[in-house]
């Protein structure tokens, strides 16, 4: 559903991602973790067409950007790091802008967002995009996404300023449309979300994905016992463990 080959992104003859060789199936939820500044997010632009790689292949659902961009685009849903709406939008005219984006998917979505706003609690939908609040925004582009039902959805840091129900149902919901069918390629920064979600992690560092399996295929290959937390196999594993204590005590 997900794959790239050899992919690379240069910025300012920085390479910020290297070598990237990723292959995810149908009905996976992939967990994309790394340190900040490590290269997540280039690799979601670029896996959803909205960055171009400096060298390297992608295809989703077995097609490629160069040919049917916007059949890819059609297919998939991507919820960006920060919930960037135009402002002069009020909630609905968002959903519905996007509604006319997909025509195909309209009558489908329109009676999704009434069940959707009602688990998300959003009763704001009068309200001007520029009014909302961080976390309220977050719900509008989330719904936005998952109205549509799209067969791959990328999510970056989908939880941040989410509250704990609203991150709790977006959780749940997701492994519900994996279990239907969708593929997930997520990011985030909560370990125990990756932990219990994510049928695969591929940990990156500096642009290079240095690991990448199922927890027990990475607790394997990092000689870790069986219990060890993705919090401490990520900080052994990314080289971040050895000094924390040392600078804890130094603060
Ligand atoms: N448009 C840009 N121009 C120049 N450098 C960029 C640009 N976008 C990202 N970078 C650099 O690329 C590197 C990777 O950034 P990226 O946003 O992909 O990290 P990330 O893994 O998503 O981090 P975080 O966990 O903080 O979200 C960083 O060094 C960043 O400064
Ligand atoms: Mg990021």
């Amino acid at each position: 559903m997900i794959n790239c080959k050899n992919l690379e992104k240069v910025f300012d003859k920085t390479p910020v991602v290297s070598d990237l060789n990723l292959s995810i199936k149908s009905g996976e939820i992939y967990g994309f973790l790394g340190p900040n500044g490590a290269g997540k997010t280039t690799t979601i632009k670029m896996l959803t067409g909205t960055l171009k790689p400096t060298a390297g292949q992608v295809s989703i659902l077995n097609l490629d950007y160069a040919r049917d961009e916007m059949l890819i685009k059609s297919k998939i849903g991507v919820v960006p790091d920060e919930p960037r709406i135009y402002s002069y939008f009020s909630g609905m005219e968002f959903l519905e802008f996007i509604m006319d984006v997909f025509p195909e998917k309209r009558a489908e979505a329109k009676k999704r967002v009434g069940e959707m706003c009602e688990a998300f609690g959003v009763n704001y939908l009068g309200k001007m995009i520029s009014e909302m609040s961080h976390g309220m925004k977050q719900k509008i582009m989330v719904i936005s996404v998952l109205m549509r039902r799209p067969e791959v959805i990328f999510l970056d840091e989908p939880t941040v300023g989410l509250d704990a129900r609203s991150a709790k149902i977006l959780k749940m919901l997701l492994e519900k449309y994996k279990n239907e069918g969708s593929t997930i390629f997520m990011t985030t920064h909560v370990l125990e979300i990756a932990q219990k979600m994510c049928d695969r992690i591929g940990i990156i560092n500096r642009g290079r994905l240095i690991s990448e399996g199922t927890m027990d295929e990475l607790r394997k290959r990092a000689g870790a016992g069986e219990d060890e937390s993705l919090e401490d196999l990520f900080l052994q594993l990314t080289g971040e463990n050895d000094d924390i204590q040392e600078i804890v005590n130094a603060l």
